[in-house]
């Protein structure tokens, strides 16, 4: 069965929500604070490792009751019971969004088309483990007799981001095997990586859901060529491997069928890490760290399914987003980790999310008449404090941030630990509190500065403060908590779309420059150049002189 199809707006939780937000909008967040000693406590969840403290966003009860009658008025339960289940709730692709599916536990029973598609997921997952364990183990060898020492990934958006953030987020789980990630179609992109490796001890690994994918092919064609002009063709079936719903194609390139992992078109690219697709990872980290990281993504589904949506994390940072997205029209969102590794957790969800919740079309078919889609950007803090919190802090733009930390470092360095904790608190109690004039006039007094001075640079040493932040302390970064912390985005990616009645797993809007790239590239590679704008005849023209 579909999705209910309700515009958000027609409901009545909405319209409530609306005069709400006109009679609270200039509250102040530190007032809150004052007015209720419990604010904290009552804005606080606990669940397993994670803490989720939404305190500091300018919501009060009603705020909350409000969002959640929202949750109802468009039937979120509902819609939640069908992503689970399977239902066709990609309409547009008319597909099942299962991903879900992949971490199921061994004893679930999920229908698709009426066939339970879990025992072939622990199929697949089996594979992953024996093929993993026989490269890590050194049993499964190159084609001169050497062990595997390096692996590659050719994949490009989800075939790519998801491996590429778990690797480096788990690197301190990772055994001796190099990884590399070649994505982009830029020729300087494969080279730089071509020329660290050996084809004898390199293993490289196919990823893309369709085959058809313009980057991958072109890049995996240039890695066989390159491979092909040490070893030969039998030679292919050792050191290439593959990923896709496209077996066909697959034997064509000449990948031996025991390297060939298949996946299935009721899982979206962008949430794929979980299938074959992470293989380069389980080949990082082993195959039990990536059960791990399943498992822990498993328990976060199992929260989501039958937590009630007070309590419910995935939940509640999705009406909050909605909050500030569609009431304060707040444009972007930042994700700030406290841990290098999670270095590419923003890039990865800037898939994830923009190209979920990127959509103008309603359910009906018809633009939407509110906004949908929040643009997601982050990088690890500290770093990110001496980049861009000058604008979340001081700038005119409101920027709610999730700010994500972990109670222990993998490496147990207390000094440093403490430091980065300290800043990761001390961020969002600046970001709410700021400092008003008199505070820094104080300051700046009993630094001795004279009167004249002071007046002159109180202006620029305000912070106006009232910045929302949610944060989610996590007791330590494990392949589990990982896998958790991933599926509460992906599923408030879904609360989202649900709420703002929009597809959610189709990605039409990235058809069209793929479709205009094909024919410019007959237009460069020919003697002629077809009908363009005058702007884009000129680069062509400038460009191939
Ligand atoms: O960019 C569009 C897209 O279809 C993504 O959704 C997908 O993750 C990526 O291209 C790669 O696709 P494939 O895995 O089929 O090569």
């Amino acid at each position: 069965m579909s999705l209910e199809n309700i515009n958000p707006t027609t409901t009545s939780a909405w319209r409530k929500l609306s005069e709400h937000y006109n009679q609270t909008k200039g509250q102040q967040l530190k007032d809150l604070f004052e007015k209720d000693p419990k604010r904290a406590t009552a804005f606080t969840r606990q669940w397993n490792d994670f803490l989720l403290d939404f305190s500091k966003n300018r919501i009060t009860n009603n705020t909350l009751e409000l969002l959640l009658e929202l949750a109802d008025d468009v039937k979120l339960a509902d819609a939640i019971t069908k992503y689970f289940e399977g239902d066709s709730i990609n309409e547009t692709e008319g597909r099942a969004v299962l991903h879900t599916a992949l971490r199921a536990g061994k004893d679930e029973v999920i229908l698709v088309d009426g066939v339970n598609v879990v025992p072939e997921v622990y199929e697949v997952r089996n594979h992953i483990r024996e093929f993993s364990e026989s490269v890590i183990s050194g049993e499964k060898k190159g084609y001169t007799g050497k062990t595997i020492t390096d692996v590659v990934n050719i994949g490009i958006g989800g075939s790519d981001l998801g491996p590429v953030m778990v690797t480096e987020a788990l690197k301190y789980y990772k055994n001796h095997l190099r990884t590399h990630f070649v994505s982009n179609i830029d020729g300087d992109h494969v080279q730089e990586i071509l020329k660290e490796l050996n084809p004898e001890t390199t293993l490289f690994i196919i990823v893309s859901k369709t085959f058809t994918t313009q980057e991958t092919l072109t890049n995996a064609l240039t890695i066989k060529e390159w491979f092909l002009q040490k070893a030969s063709v039998a030679d292919i079936v050792h050191h290439f491997a593959a990923v896709s719903t496209n077996t066909e194609k697959i034997a064509e390139f000449g990948i031996a069928p025991e390297n060939v992992f298949p996946m299935w078109d009721w899982v979206g690219g962008r949430f794929s890490l979980w299938s074959a697709v992470g293989l380069s990872v389980a080949l990082a980290i082993g195959p039990q760290h990536f059960e791990e990281l399943l498992e822990g993504a498993h328990e976060m589904d199992t929260h989501f399914k039958t937590a009630e949506f007070k309590d419910n994390i995935p939940v509640l940072m999705g009406l909050l987003s909605i909050w500030y997205n569609n009431f304060y029209k707040a444009e972007t969102e930042a994700i700030i980790p406290y841990t290098q590794y999670l270095s590419r957790f923003s890039a990865y969800f800037q898939q994830g999310i923009m190209e979920s919740n990127g959509k103008s079309t309603d359910r009906n078919g018809k633009p939407v008449t509110y906004q949908t889609g929040t643009i997601i950007w982050g990088e690890p803090g500290t770093n990110a404090q001496h980049a861009f919190f000058q604008l979340i802090h001081q700038g005119t733009k409101l920027i709610p941030a999730d700010f994500i930390g972990f109670k222990r470092s993998l490496y147990g360095n207390t000094d440093h630990h403490q430091k980065l904790m300290a800043n990761f608190f001390a961020q969002t109690e600046a970001l709410m509190n700021g400092k008003t004039a008199n505070e820094v006039r104080e300051e700046l007094l009993a630094k001795g500065m004279e009167e004249k001075a002071i007046k002159k640079l109180v202006p620029f040493k305000v912070f106006e403060g009232n910045k929302p932040t949610n944060t989610l302390l996590i007791d330590k970064l494990t392949p589990a908590s990982l896998g958790a912390l991933i599926a509460l985005y992906e599923h408030k990616i879904f609360v989202q779309g649900v709420l703002w009645n929009i597809f959610s797993y189709d990605q039409w809007g990235v058809e069209l420059g793929k479709q205009l790239a094909t024919t410019t590239l007959k237009d460069i590679e020919g003697s002629e150049i077809s009908n363009h704008d005058t702007s884009t005849l000129q680069l062509l023209q400038y460009f191939k002189k």
